[in-house]
């Protein structure tokens, strides 16, 4: 008789073992607003390595760099124009060394930020492409251009850059066009060039061989542009979707620019590359893949049949598809999409914000930060959080003239460029209410701080009780319960403004309630199984007068406006 009930007890016991990648939370440091440690005005590799303790008060098991590669910076370092070398202004080969050493002793990974469509129009590989150098000038993409009737030699086609104008730019070196689909300085590489393939595959293994622990791919449905064979050897134009201005990238349908089948395939083999070396040391190296895509185009980068690709095939259905606007049964749809979507047998993954987008206080609101947090954190799957959200910081304020981002000002609208630019988000750093923040000790850095880090900074935040920080890093400790890392989960829109989900496994039973208005509800909490009588705060955002412990009733939570809650079920 008693074999039976050890077993199931033993059963019951008995998670699934998960992989470091598979619970951690991923932070995004971008390496030049972090932090200098040479007083340039621009962060360094140094300056990260004196701030990775930070990462370990947060409980940061992983971060992934935006890249610190040679690069003219066009593009602020997405132009690589060497990508087996660090950056000057970044530091040395053996700064990149000592920081993965520190990386290590803080049991901390680091990922890098492998930039796969495009190289840099300065690299030694385009100049010498420009020389006539064979191998070289199949790395990129050239097309003869076309004569209008006026005689003028025009770009071979209607393809738009992401930053506005067009894709092409003329050579006279070798009297042909070249594409870009991101600024100037980013020649696209050719992958239907066995060659650039491999090399790209070098690039990988080089820093892998460094220690590294995987790569964020970057804009990676970009990769291959249609078969121009399939067009009589001309790429032909893209269908125009209606929107009048031919400098937009939104002029024309991507069709044969974004999204091609190839793209799968190629980030299938890179993922070979990296379970070569998982075969090696049994230890995972993983890939977060960026593409704003469709769900189901997203759910490709999983793999395909026996096919492995990315663990973490980015979900920015929080940042593309809700704000704070959002009522909170769109909130439950973008949030619904990607679970429905996914693979069975793979994770999801929660991002709100990245260097590219403006930053979650300003998107939803400075009073959803802890919301947001508890939401990305929370719900099932990977976590990634985009330094500074941790404390709420908001988007900075970067004039006209200080605007350095291609995508600000390829607008020439000293009054609207603000929507495009993706400078305030990039803002340094708010580590205390020193000068530049704590951030530098330079006059000027190379972007100005965001006004108000007087108060919004890590040192303040530290020593606040209720503080978004303090929030944020008792989140990340929930986040290892079971509930939370093997644990079930369900949602509901309690009405058309309050958001809230159930975390459940075993005994343990979580709800989390977010207010997406500034009005105040009373809601009813056992629509959810399991869910009555009384519910302890476990975490609440700092404006809630529910401090942690207060108990609370499930049949009628009192919501206050912009509140949110875990609340544990008694
Ligand atoms: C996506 C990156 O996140 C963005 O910052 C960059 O401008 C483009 N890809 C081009 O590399």
């Amino acid at each position: 008789m008693l074999l039976p009930i050890f077993c199931l007890l033993a059963q019951a016991s008995a998670q699934k073992q998960l992989d470091w990648w598979e619970t951690t939370v991923f932070y995004q440091i971008y390496p030049r607003s972090f932090k200098d440690s040479n007083g340039d005005g621009i962060g360094d590799l140094n300056g990260i390595t004196s701030q990775l303790e930070y990462l370990k008060e947060l409980g940061i098991g992983a971060t992934w760099l935006s890249p610190i590669f040679k690069s003219p910076m066009y593009d602020f370092g997405y132009d690589i124009s060497d990508f087996y070398a660090i950056q000057d202004e970044y530091g040395t080969m053996e700064d990149f060394g000592n920081l993965l050493a520190k990386a290590k002793e803080l049991d901390i990974k680091i990922i890098l930020d492998f930039v796969p469509n495009h190289g840099s129009n300065e690299s030694v590989w385009f100049e010498e492409a420009l020389k006539g150098h064979e191998k070289y000038y199949d790395y990129f993409m050239w097309e003869d251009g076309v004569v209008d009737e006026n005689g003028n030699l025009q770009p071979p086609n209607n393809w738009v850059s992401v930053f506005r104008k067009s894709a092409w730019e003329y050579r006279e070196e070798v009297g042909k066009y070249y594409l870009h689909q991101f600024v100037i300085g980013q020649p696209d590489l050719n992958y239907r060039n066995p060659v650039v393939v491999e090399e790209m595959k070098n690039v990988i293994r080089f820093w892998l061989d460094k220690g590294v622990a995987g790569f964020r791919v970057d804009a990676i449905n970009h990769l291959f542009e249609v078969d121009k064979e399939l067009f009589g050897g001309k790429y032909p134009d893209e269908p125009r979707t209606g929107d009048e201005d031919p400098d937009s990238y939104g002029y024309v349908d991507h069709i044969y620019t974004r999204d091609q089948d190839e793209t799968y395939d190629m980030v299938y083999q890179w993922r070979d590359v990296l379970d070569e070396y998982k075969a090696s040391d049994g230890f995972t190296r993983v890939m977060m893949t960026e593409a704003y895509a469709s769900p189901q185009l997203t759910m490709r980068y999983f793999g395909e049949g026996d096919r492995l690709g990315s663990q973490m095939p980015f979900n920015f259905a929080l940042i593309s598809n809700v704000n704070g606007k959002s009522s909170a049964n769109e909130i439950k749809y973008a949030i619904d999409q990607f679970l429905t979507f996914k693979p069975v047998d793979k994770l999801a993954n929660w991002v709100a914000g990245n260097h590219d987008q403006s930053r979650v206080a300003s998107r939803y609101s400075p009073e959803l930060v802890d919301g947001m947090n508890m939401i990305v954190l929370l719900l099932p799957g990977i976590a990634v959080t985009y330094m500074g959200e941790e404390i709420g910081m908001v988007d900075g304020f970067v004039s006209w003239e200080d605007t350095v981002d291609p995508s600000g000002c390829n607008t020439d609208d000293p009054i609207n460029y603000v929507q495009s630019s993706r400078d305030p988000e990039r803002t340094p750093f708010q580590w205390s209410a020193d000068k530049n923040a704590g951030f530098s000790t330079a006059d000027k850095t190379w972007l100005p701080v965001a006004d108000g880090y007087e108060t919004l900074n890590v040192e303040v935040q530290r020593n606040t009780d209720r503080s978004h920080l303090n929030v944020y890093k008792s989140l990340v400790q929930l986040r290892g319960e079971l509930a939370f890392t093997h644990g079930r989960y369900e949602s509901v829109a309690l009405n058309s403004d309050v958001f809230a989900f159930r975390r459940w496994y075993n005994g343990e039973n979580y709800v989390v309630v977010v207010n997406f208005r500034e009005e105040q509800f009373t809601v009813d909490l056992t629509y959810f199984e399991n869910v009555v009588g009384d519910l302890e705060v476990t975490v609440s955002n700092i404006q809630s007068p529910k401090a942690k412990g207060t108990i609370v009733q499930a049949d009628r939570l009192e919501i206050f406006g912009s509140e949110s809650l875990v609340l544990k079920v008694k």
